[in-house]
């Protein structure tokens, strides 16, 4: 069993529902690409979580590297590969066509600022573990929880209200232009070399988590 088998149960993603609008299958890539980057990273926090509410019931220490791990992947994932397909390209065709969602736009926006802090939070925690053992290990999770219930509801945000909007009302050569961009394999953000350098990192973590959130062992 491994990550992916341990997610709790989700809400329908965008990507996943069907619908009447016969434009669909041709112009939504950046919204399938975007719900399984948010899959991945639910995925990923549950398997933190899980991994930290076990070692704190166990009174014994995580694997403070994976976390660190972890922390890592978030930090470069979040703020140089998902967040710019949101703020740059998504949210600036949404709010060309639904004024009204002018303040939950900005709201997500603030909310991409505020992941920075909330990772170093949880950094200065695990600092703190490495120093104290056990006794820093409460703080650990309690950071870690917070940070994820935020990140939950803020893709529960851009899954329930921002995607819908969009499928509903970007246009084809808006759809063109976005696709175009998220597809691209030339864009050093965007393109395969990137990808493929998150999938290893992203491998090496369920390499390393233990069973059964991963395929690695307990420290000794
Ligand atoms: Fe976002
Ligand atoms: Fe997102």
């Amino acid at each position: 069993m491994y990550v992916n088998d341990l997610r709790p149960p989700r809400p329908t993603l965008e990507s996943e529902k069907t619908t009447t609008n016969g434009r669909e299958s041709a112009m939504s890539e950046a919204l399938r690409v975007i719900s399984r980057e948010h899959r991945n990273l639910f995925a990923l926090l549950s398997c933190l979580r899980a991994i930290l509410r076990e070692a704190e019931a166990d009174k014994e220490l995580p694997d403070l590297g994976l976390v660190d791990s972890v922390i890592s992947y978030l930090e470069n994932y979040l703020n140089r590969f998902h967040h710019p397909k949101e703020t740059q390209h998504l949210f600036p065709a949404v709010r060309r066509h639904r004024g009204d969602l002018g303040t939950v736009l900005d709201e997500l926006e603030s909310q991409h600022e505020m992941v920075g802090p909330s990772l170093a939070t949880i950094r200065d925690a695990l600092e703190d573990c490495r120093r104290e053992g056990l006794g820093g290990l409460h703080k650990l999770r309690d950071a870690v929880e917070r940070y994820s219930e935020f990140e939950i509801a803020h893709m529960g945000l851009e899954e329930g209200q921002v995607m819908p909007a969009a499928r509903e009302c970007l246009s084809a050569a808006d759809w063109d232009s976005i696709d175009a961009t998220f597809l691209s394999n030339d864009d050093p953000l965007f393109g395969d070399e990137q990808k493929k350098a998150y999938r290893r990192l992203f491998s090496e973590i369920v390499a390393r988590a233990p069973a059964p959130h991963g395929f690695g062992g307990r420290p000794s």
